[in-house]
């Protein structure tokens, strides 16, 4: 059954492409700005680094050689994806949380068509455009997939009654790349939730996470000595000049960049060298900083796998099995659907 909301279109007979709207009003990029900036301590949420620019700054990190995690997760999936995609009872659909271009998947996607003969794969993700992208080149490299692929926000596209699952098969979610890192404990407890209600008895969920280590370790990988992380982080300045007027000079900021140990997360800021105000004319707001006040502009939560075991009981789901890379600083996580 078609939602109101929903929007579903046959690209080719193995690609269907179902844009997903907003149950909900959301806010925008101009609210959250206007919040965040008038809130003490100052803030700007991660989610909203990834304009085209800011994407393609991310692809670069995960070439530096500081970010290990892709390259970890990577490895990963290629020591271990014939398990991975062998790892629940009989046949199996894939579901993509934050699909992006879907480069790592292929791997898994391999995987099960050597297994299984054909695969349906379903990813979601915000953006359609990169969503059309990536799903009309798997449909081209792999005859036997068949996708349907989701545009729109995870919580919207989990609850919406046009994410259908194939008849005979289980389902195997994805959420890799360490994403739930960027989300609160509370936040990604509410996620995993609500992805758990979805899953049906023997269905799983391969959860990537990065794993706890030395401080330095961490904090090099969010501040690459080469600047392009500072860059990644002072693009969320450039993006409110862009859309919203503003006038912040993106030298009067510096990336900063700090380990908490006991919150096991790696806090992430944009900090005032100088005493400046900035006017985001979009907004009718002028906003000043002190010398040293800072932005907050992001957390990357790292695990064990205690605290991922923690995680998924506490949404109905039970750790079946976690792989790590030789460096055992990245885990992939199978998490099962039980009674
Ligand atoms: C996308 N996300 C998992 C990255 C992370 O590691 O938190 C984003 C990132 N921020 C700085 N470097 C990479």
């Amino acid at each position: 059954m078609a939602s109101m909301t929903s929007n579903t279109v046959s690209m080719s007979e193995r690609l269907d492409f179902v844009e997903v709207a907003h149950a909900t009003a959301v806010a925008t990029f101009a609210d959250d700005v206007s919040a965040g900036l008038r809130a003490t301590p100052k803030q700007l949420s991660s989610k909203y680094f990834y304009d085209d620019l800011g994407s393609a700054l991310f692809e670069a990190i995960t070439l530096l050689p500081e970010y290990y995690l892709t390259r970890a997760e990577t490895e990963i999936l290629t020591d271990w994806g014939w398990q991975m995609s062998r790892a629940l009872d009989g046949r199996v659909e894939f579901f993509e949380l934050g699909s992006g271009s879907a480069i790592k998947t292929r791997i898994l996607i391999e995987e099960a068509l050597r297994a299984q003969g054909t695969l349906r794969y379903s990813p979601v993700d915000i953006s359609a455009t990169l969503l059309k992208q990536s799903a009309a080149s798997l449909a081209d490299a792999f005859p036997n997939l068949s996708i349907r692929a989701y545009a729109g926000d995870y919580f919207d596209v989990l609850s919406s009654p046009d994410l259908t699952f194939e008849h005979g098969s289980h389902a195997l979610f994805m959420f890799m790349g360490a994403n739930i890192g960027n989300y609160a404990p509370a936040d990604a407890q509410a996620l995993l939730t609500m992805i758990s209600r979805k899953l049906r008895r023997g269905d799983g969920l391969l959860l990537g996470v990065d794993l706890r280590k030395s401080a330095r370790e961490l904090e090099l990988a969010y501040d690459d000595p080469e600047g392009v992380t500072s860059a990644f982080n002072k693009n969320l300045l450039g993006r409110i000049n862009r859309e919203l007027g503003g006038t912040f000079d993106l030298a009067d900021f510096e990336h900063v960049v700090k380990y908490d140990e006991p919150r096991g997360c790696v806090d992430s800021y944009l900090r005032a060298r100088r005493s400046n105000a900035v006017r985001i004319e979009a907004l009718d707001l002028d906003v000043s900083f002190a010398e040293g006040e800072t932005i907050h502009t992001e957390s990357s939560y790292k695990y064990n796998e205690f605290g991922v075991a923690r995680l998924a009981e506490a949404c109905g789901l039970h750790l079946k099995q976690a792989w790590r890379d030789k460096n055992r600083r990245f885990s992939v996580a199978l998490l099962l659907k039980g009674a």
